[in-house]
């Protein structure tokens, strides 16, 4: 068994598919994982998840494991991605934050002023007993299977704070960039400090890679980012970098959408590999992120609403076209839509499984 308390890692996970290929090694196929592989697609989700809140179920260390475990059972992934959420370290450390079936997360009092920054705590591993309990389980579970843990970016997890929940201009997130710089660098100072802590204590528990969602990073351009964002993400990229499992570094993905613009500065923040989000053509995104990195993605997720030989010539296609990345592990290029259909995630993951290698 993997006891991670005492540093030891599973040896089958120096075979693992996802980490060669996240490291630019050559793995013996092209990995494959679903960002939220864990969900509502999922029957047998649906039927633990039933009764409970959407951040309660992210405190249980038994529903964690379960729920992070039903998608490698099912799909047979070369990846477990954590069950939490990006707003979870926020709740845990006393922020009235919320999740509203089909809406998102919710903020009751949004943060606006450098007294409300203030006023949030840093994260210790001792507001997340619930996670370094889950994660020890699941590397025991898990074996030769990774286990990815993850945080939000500075950036999305702000925009929540700010807006008080989900939003489509980020009309008060950009004010208060553009407006209160002084404010707006106390609140991603401290995001990135939480986001850091979150992501150490998954490895501390053996988590053997991370990936930093900044979903919404897409909703500023290219030179603000480099002003306003990407300092704050190489911060939480940088204290990841020097994270280890075993002996061995732990890879950092850095996922966007709507980030084509964005995408060199997404992988010099500090990322192993860079996540491309299904609007951006994979050999393009490659030209831009250029031969240091590898690249995550990016079959479009509706695709697999098409007919199965459609949705896997596809597939094809986004494998050849991550050959010339110095590695390339496949996935969605956002997350599994909820009215998916799991025999077909099924269907998608063994045809990539045994596509050849070059
Ligand atoms: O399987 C996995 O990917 C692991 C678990 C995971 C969840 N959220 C579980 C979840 C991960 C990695 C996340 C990250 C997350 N959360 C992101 C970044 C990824 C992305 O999709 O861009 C963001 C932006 C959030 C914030 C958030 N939480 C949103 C927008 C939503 C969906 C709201 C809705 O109902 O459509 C959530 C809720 C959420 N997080 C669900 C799950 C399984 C659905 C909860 C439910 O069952 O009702």
């Amino acid at each position: 068994m993997n006891s991670p308390k005492t540093g030891t890692v599973d040896p089958r996970l120096a075979d693992s598919a996802f980490l060669k290929a996240a490291r630019g090694e050559t793995p013996q196929h092209t990995p494959v994982w679903f960002m939220r592989q864990a969900g509502r697609a999922l029957p047998e989700y649906l039927k633990v998840r039933e009764g409970v809140p959407m951040l309660e179920s992210c405190m249980n260390p038994e529903l964690i494991t379960e729920i992070t475990l039903q998608p490698v059972r099912r799909y047979g992934v070369d990846a477990a991605i954590f069950y939490s959420d990006i707003v979870l370290p926020l709740k845990a450390i006393g922020v009235d934050v919320d999740i509203k079936p089909g809406v998102g997360p919710v903020v009751d009092r949004p943060v606006r002023t450098l007294a409300d920054v203030e006023a949030i705590e840093d994260l210790t591993p001792e507001h997340v007993p619930f996670i370094t309990e889950a994660v020890r389980n699941l590397v025991g579970e898990l074996g030769g299977t990774p286990l990815i843990g993850f945080a939000g970016a500075p950036f999305t997890v702000s925009s929540y704070l700010v807006e008080g929940g989900p939003s489509k201009e980020y009309a008060k997130t950009k004010a208060l960039m553009f407006g209160a710089p002084d404010v707006w660098e106390a609140l991603m100072t401290k995001v990135a400090g939480i986001s850091a802590a979150f992501l150490e204590v998954q490895v501390a528990a053996g988590a053997s890679a991370v990936q930093l969602f900044d979903s919404w990073a897409g909703a500023v351009n290219p030179t603000d980012y480099r002003t306003y964002v990407r300092p704050y993400s190489t911060s939480v990229l940088e204290r990841a970098g020097a994270l280890r499992q075993g002996d061995r570094a732990v890879p950092r993905i850095h996922f966007g959408v709507n980030s084509a613009l964005l995408l060199d500065q997404m992988g010099a923040a500090g990322a192993d590999v860079v996540g491309v989000d299904w609007r951006t053509p994979l050999d393009w995104a490659i030209d831009r992120i250029g031969p240091d990195r590898g690249v995550q993605g990016n079959l479009d997720p509706t695709l697999v609403f098409a007919p199965t030989e459609v949705m896997t010539a596809r597939a094809a296609e986004v494998i050849e076209a991550g050959r010339r990345a110095k590695g390339h592990i496949f996935n969605l290029g956002h997350g599994v839509i909820p009215s998916t259909d799991p025999d077909q995630l099924k269907r998608l993951t063994e045809f990539v499984q045994s596509y050849p290698s070059a």
